[in-house]
């Protein structure tokens, strides 16, 4: 009788625990036209760590995407492309070559998605001539920033910033306030490519098969839960029998009686071919959950 009672919850928190995890790792989206967001990224405080990787947190405030670099600050996501790998970003304070000078990926799983090159930082009290060319949302009244390569002679009136390796040096062409910042990243190693790999499953499986595979699983748990309830019914009215009169056994009779044409109408209602689909179904579930349990234990 336990044994059925936990049978029963067991799968009814199967059932809910299914449908929470499809619900909350679900693509997200910050607004309308912002990027898709999922794995490996996540909305932080929206999403369980699970759903996505460490150091892919996103947020999303003010109907905007952002990214926290830690060295550096917030950043804003302006698209992300899965099969590149590459995220486009921008600077709210539209300086890239700021960006640039003080970003620092290291702690970070994203590198720059282009070829990087080392350059100093030059920051002068007077301005050099014309072949150098100023940053001008670096540079202030007294004071000129300027991107050079690091075997320049640096003049007297200079001195360096920092030589970082940076996508390119400053062009007054290029001075749009997205160009450059364009992130890749590295899922290493084989636990994460499986990873990957679970995180993408997982994905096409909601997106493709959400309400199908869903409507499945109510089927199955249905079905379980009604089988269960009915043992139960049967092993009570067994227990009754024993010390009531014939009229109980009567009543169990019309009990399962009724409970017999149930079935045969849920049979007619779900032939056959259905259930096995509804139980490969299942097991897939089963098997995306299992999935996720051996990532969450990675
Ligand atoms: C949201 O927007 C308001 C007004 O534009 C601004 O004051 C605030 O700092 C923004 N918040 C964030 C988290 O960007
Ligand atoms: C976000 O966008 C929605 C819909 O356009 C708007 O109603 C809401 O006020 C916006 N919120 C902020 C904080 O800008
Ligand atoms: C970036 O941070 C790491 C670790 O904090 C440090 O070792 C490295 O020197 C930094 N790189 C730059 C270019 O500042
Ligand atoms: C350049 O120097 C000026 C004054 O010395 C300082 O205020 C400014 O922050 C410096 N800029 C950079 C990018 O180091």
């Amino acid at each position: 009788m336990h044994a059925f009672i936990f049978f029963i919850l067991f799968f009814t928190s199967i059932f809910f625990e299914t449908q929470a995890s499809n619900e909350i790792c679900k693509t997200k989206k910050c607004a309308l036209g912002a990027p898709e967001i999922r794995f490996p990224f996540r909305v932080k405080g929206q999403q369980p760590e699970n759903c996505g990787r460490p150091g892919f947190d996103l947020d999303c405030s003010n109907n905007t995407t952002t990214i926290h670099i830690p060295s550096y600050g917030d950043l804003v996501v302006k698209s992300i492309s899965y099969d590149t790998k590459k995220l486009d970003l921008l600077d709210p304070k539209n300086c890239v070559h700021g960006v640039f000078l003080d970003l620092n990926l290291s702690l970070t799983p994203f590198q720059y998605y282009y070829v990087v090159k080392q350059y100093s930082y030059l920051n002068c009290s007077i301005e050099l001539s014309k072949s150098f060319t100023e940053v001008p949302c670096l540079s202030g009244s007294g004071y000129h920033v300027y991107t050079v390569k690091p075997t320049v002679a640096v003049p007297i009136s200079c001195r360096v910033v920092k030589t970082v390796p940076i996508p390119f040096e400053y062009n007054a062409y290029l001075a749009d306030n997205s160009f450059g910042l364009g992130l890749t990243w590295n899922l290493l190693g084989h636990e994460d490519f499986h990873e990957a790999e679970a995180g993408s499953l997982q994905t096409k499986t909601e997106q493709e098969t959400d309400c199908f595979t869903m409507a499945h699983v109510k089927v199955c748990i249905t079905i379980l839960i009604f089988v269960a309830a009915a043992v139960i019914i049967r092993v009570n009215m067994n227990q009754s029998r024993k010390l009531h009169y014939q009229k109980e056994g009567e009543d169990q009779i019309q009990v399962e009686k009724l409970l017999g044409e149930y079935r045969a109408n849920k049979n007619d209602r779900y032939h056959e071919a259905d259930l096995k689909q509804s139980n490969s179904q299942c097991e897939t579930i089963m098997d995306i959950q299992i999935m996720k349990n051996q990532k969450v234990q990675v």
